[in-house]
């Protein structure tokens, strides 16, 4: 198995994300967060391995954020590359190299890239029909065309998916397809394409995959097992569109290189970047691995086609894993960008100040490894309070305020072990062992549990043996329990360095820690006797439920303004007469008394002057009018419905009203006083 091959060294890729927006918390659970914890944990067991990452500046998304905010696609790049990377480094995501593609480097590696492809003959030549908008006198692709899904009829698919029901689509498999720009019918025109011949590559992708990585993600390998069943088909690796690396060769003026096969080079640039002189190393060599860590939407291009581009190239190394993850929902929805349906990473690291490392937990704790999984706030307080401040902060807590108060801050020495001690010992050994092998096949969730599973055995070893009640009769004892208690700490210091790394860094620091290294995991004699502790903070504090409530009513006002954004009118009703029309008796009335009906939370009762003898009428909008409201008001009612009971009030009519996109109800008058009684036409 691929997995107990040695390797000499690790390039760990993490997908580029599309600088068009903030990084939020999908990213970050299926890309980032993963890809950091394995590389920390590399990195502590002394490993040749980098991380490295960047911005993907090119694709349509990107252009038509630029157009419609009247910006060039350069200056859209600009502002989200800047605020991604900091955002990551923020949040510790610890890359050795994150860059872009627009950088001169990355330009030239994949201009070369698709040169030695042409050279070697790796391309079909193809014209074919393509969209064209004649108003806005520019080709369609991908994301400029928009039409309704020939599999699930989503009316807002693309011309390259259908995000409603995943499947990867052509423009002209779209019903009813229009521009994105203009709105306009497009035009088909002929326009000749440079096609990566997939077909081709199919024998060799599925010896590698279906015979060599069996021990790939169960999730991937199901997928890359079911395109390949497919039958894979010549794919266009160029684009007509103005905002991309140019395709290198004459006669494609106007065309720029399709954003997925500058995309992944980009992995290769950024190394080069980071290593001009032996970045061969890590793509080259056999005894290197590359792993590339992200979400499910991008299994096909990271297993199939850009491992095909490698073949084709020849001398490149293929990925030995590719741990993909599902998504992550947000409150039970899927998480959205433009909807703005998303925790900003920038908006965190400002709202939640120092607690880089609870959305690091919580977020691993919740990944979605093997399915869709959902993000809470509730959830999120909850592992904070009782996870985190519970056991990890108070075990650490505990034991070093003891041992200021015990020993003025110095480790004390240990004495013969008794059972506690030998029991917590076996117990820390086990759980080291599995904590390895579950980061090193990308078990993260199980990892992160087994990391909190050490803090649980510490602070139960504090919990049973009690130092504090033998101090007045046992000091030797108590000296052995805090001995052993601050060798639990250095080793949850190491233990959860890849998972909390700014947590990790204050408890070394507070245990005078100068180094950190996998292999002492398990050691008891990390601090030696004598050694100074310095005072100890709270690592992790409660967080309040004010806190929580602000995040909800941020998301409640979201939803309402994408109800609001989002309203299109009804399409108009099957045509009517006027004597349809003159079959409902529409009058004015005036509210002359109202009041909430009894055991009725919705329920509003009118008194209304009719200009005869007056009526009652029951309607439901007791939630957006207090009665008091409404009293003196001119509403319009039908008058001629049959009398019904309301939670036993006789309703004789209904009182008219619009509601809004937000399912708001608002009372429908005449502008001007009138006399009551008087008809509506
Ligand atoms: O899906 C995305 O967000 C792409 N920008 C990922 C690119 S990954 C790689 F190939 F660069
Ligand atoms: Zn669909």
């Amino acid at each position: 198995m691929a997995q107990e091959k040695k390797f000499k060294r690790t390039l760990v890729t993490t997908a580029l994300p599309y600088a068009n927006g903030p990084v939020h918390i999908g990213h970050l659970a299926g890309v980032y967060i993963p890809a950091d914890i394995y590389t920390r944990y590399l990195r502590l067991r002394g490993e040749d391995v980098i991380l490295v990452g960047g911005s993907d500046e090119h694709g349509v998304p990107i252009t038509i954020k630029a157009q419609k905010e009247g910006v060039t696609p350069q200056d859209i790049v600009d502002r989200y590359h800047k605020l991604i990377k900091e955002s990551m480094e923020g949040l510790g995501i610890s890359f050795d190299v994150y860059s872009r593609t627009t950088s001169a480097i990355h330009r030239r590696t994949a201009s070369d890239f698709f040169t030695t492809l042409y050279n070697k003959g790796e391309f079909i030549e193809k014209t074919s029909q393509q969209y064209y908008d004649e108003e806005a006198d520019q080709w369609l692709a991908d994301r400029y065309i928009v039409g309704t899904c020939p599999h699930c009829g989503n009316e807002r698919a693309y011309g390259d998916q259908c995000e409603s029901c995943g499947t990867s689509l052509n423009a002209t498999d779209l019903i009813d397809p229009h521009s994105a720009i203009t709105g306009n019918v497009p035009v088909l025109k002929e326009t000749k394409h440079w096609y990566m011949p997939l077909d081709k590559w199919e024998p060799k992708l599925r010896e590698w995959i279906l015979e060599g990585h069996k021990e790939w993600r169960a999730n991937v390998y199901g997928q890359c097992k079911s395109w390949l069943e497919g039958g894979l088909q010549p794919r266009a690796v160029t684009r007509d569109l103005n905002w991309g690396i140019p395709v290198p060769i004459e006669g494609a003026e106007g065309k720029v290189l399709y954003v997925w096969f500058d995309a992944p080079i980009g992995y290769i640039s950024n190394t080069q970047e980071l290593l001009p002189d032996s970045w061969e190393r890590y793509w080259k060599d056999p005894e290197s691995r590359i792993i590339h860590f992200i979400g499910k939407d991008n299994i096909v291009f990271h297993c199939l086609i850009f491992p095909a581009m490698l073949m084709a190239h020849g001398g490149y190394q293929l990925p030995d894993n590719v741990p993909a993850n599902e998504f992550l929902n947000l409150e039970g929805e899927k998480i959205s960008t433009s909807r703005n349906w998303a925790v900003w990473l920038h908006e965190y690291l400002a709202d939640f100040p120092g607690k880089q490392d609870v959305l690091r937990y919580v977020l691993t704790a919740n990944a979605p490894e093997a399915k869709d999984n959902d993000f809470t706030w509730r959830d999120f307080q909850a592992r904070n309070n009782n996870e985190l401040v519970a056991i990890l902060g108070n075990f650490i807590n505990r034991a070093l305020v003891l041992t200021h108060k015990y020993f003025g801050g110095k480790v004390p020495p240990r004495h013969e072990l008794a059972d506690q001690e030998t029991t917590a010992l076996a117990e820390f050994k086990d759980v080291k062992e599995t904590l390895g092998r579950n980061i090193e096949t990308f078990h993260f969730r199980e990892a992160l549990k087994d990391a909190m599973s050490l803090a649980r055995i510490g602070n139960k070893y504090l919990a049973d043996t009690e130092p504090w009640k033998l101090a007045k009769t046992d000091m030797a004892r108590v000296e052995t329990i805090l001995h052993v208690a601050l060798q639990i700490a250095a080793n949850l210091a190491i233990a959860f360095e890849p998972f909390l790394p700014f947590s990790a860094a204050r408890l070394r620091a507070m245990l005078g820690m100068d180094s950190v290294n996998w292999d002492k995991l398990g050691d008891i004699d990390i601090l030696p006797v004598g050694h100074t502790i310095e005072q100890p903070e709270l690592l992790f504090e409660k967080i309040p439920d004010e806190d929580i409530d602000r995040q909800m009513q941020r998301l409640e006002r979201i939803k309402q303004e994408n109800i609001v954004n989002n309203f299109t009118p009804k399409a108009v009703a099957q045509p009517c007469t006027f004597d349809d029309f003159l079959k409902l008796d529409i009058r004015v009335g005036t509210v002359t008394a109202c009041e909430k009906v009894k055991k009725a939370d919705k329920l509003l009762q009118l008194t209304i002057d009719d200009g005869l003898k007056g009526r009652t009428i029951v309607s439901g909008i007791a939630k957006y009018y207090a009665p008091e409201d409404l009293v003196g008001r001119q509403v319009c009612f039908i008058a001629n419905f049959p009398p019904r009971k309301l939670k036993g009030v006789e309703s004789q009519g209904m009182v008219l009203s619009a509601e809004d996109a937000d399912g708001r109800l608002v009372v429908i008058g005449p502008h001007g006083a009138v006399r009551p009684g008087v008809q509506v036409k």
